[in-house]
């Protein structure tokens, strides 16, 4: 049981395509109605700093340098955190937020294949140290996740496949050893079935 009396930071992470932008609107529909407030945001681009870094991060065409990648996504990152995740989770509300610091690891880490410590501490620098309270990993075959995708993709989505295979394998590692901040979601049911996991586990904690 997690106490809300000083709000909740969740996050919902997992490879493109594996279903989490409609888990975290069906969440929140669900939490409302509870009664609970909650805000809804993303990463990145959750920050008005970072709704301009976003579209340079899934759009720009051309060379992009990894490191260069890296430190945009930190950057959308330590803004939004003070803008928006840690502002309202102070005031008391649940902020469910789209991809946070274990995207950072999975696909700069494990998909480009960074240095993961150096990754960790920086990620630390970003937040100020602050980690969500719980974070649903949505696992989903990568064929699955593809077809989800459909033709038009953003320029990550565009990565190859054994791209996605070291981020999917990088997000179960990490579910491995942040196993009380990490469940791991079967997403490749149907959008319902999905949702119960996710339920069953929030009505635990709240
Ligand atoms: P999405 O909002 O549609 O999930 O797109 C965000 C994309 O950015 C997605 O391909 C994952 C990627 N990403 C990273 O590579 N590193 C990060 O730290 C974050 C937050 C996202």
């Amino acid at each position: 049981m997690i106490k809300n009396d000083k709000g909740l930071f969740i996050t919902f992470e997992g490879i493109d395509g594996c279903g989490k932008s409609t888990q975290i609107q069906l969440l929140d529909n669900y939490l409302k109605q509870k009664g609970y407030k909650t805000v809804l945001t993303l990463e990145p681009g959750g920050s008005s700093i970072g709704k301009g870094l976003r579209q340079i991060l899934l759009h720009h065409q051309g060379f992009v340098d990894d490191c260069c990648e890296l430190f945009l996504y930190l950057a959308d990152r330590a803004q939004h955190m003070e803008e928006i995740v840690l502002k309202n989770k102070n005031e008391g509300k649940i902020v469910l937020c789209d991809r946070h610091g274990d995207s950072t690891v999975a696909y700069q880490g494990y998909g480009r294949k960074g240095d993961i410590e150096k990754i960790n501490f920086l990620n630390t620098v970003a937040t100020k140290g602050n980690l969500p309270d719980i974070t649903f990993l949505f696992d989903v075959e990568l064929e699955t996740a593809q077809q989800r995708i459909g033709a038009e993709k953003d320029r990550l989505e565009k990565e190859s496949f054994d791209f996605h295979k070291r981020v999917k394998e990088g997000y179960l590692k990490l579910s491995q050893k942040y196993p009380e901040r990490i469940k791991v979601i079967n997403s490749n049911l149907s959008v319902q079935e999905v949702f119960s996991q996710v339920k069953k586990i929030i009505d635990e904690i709240l």
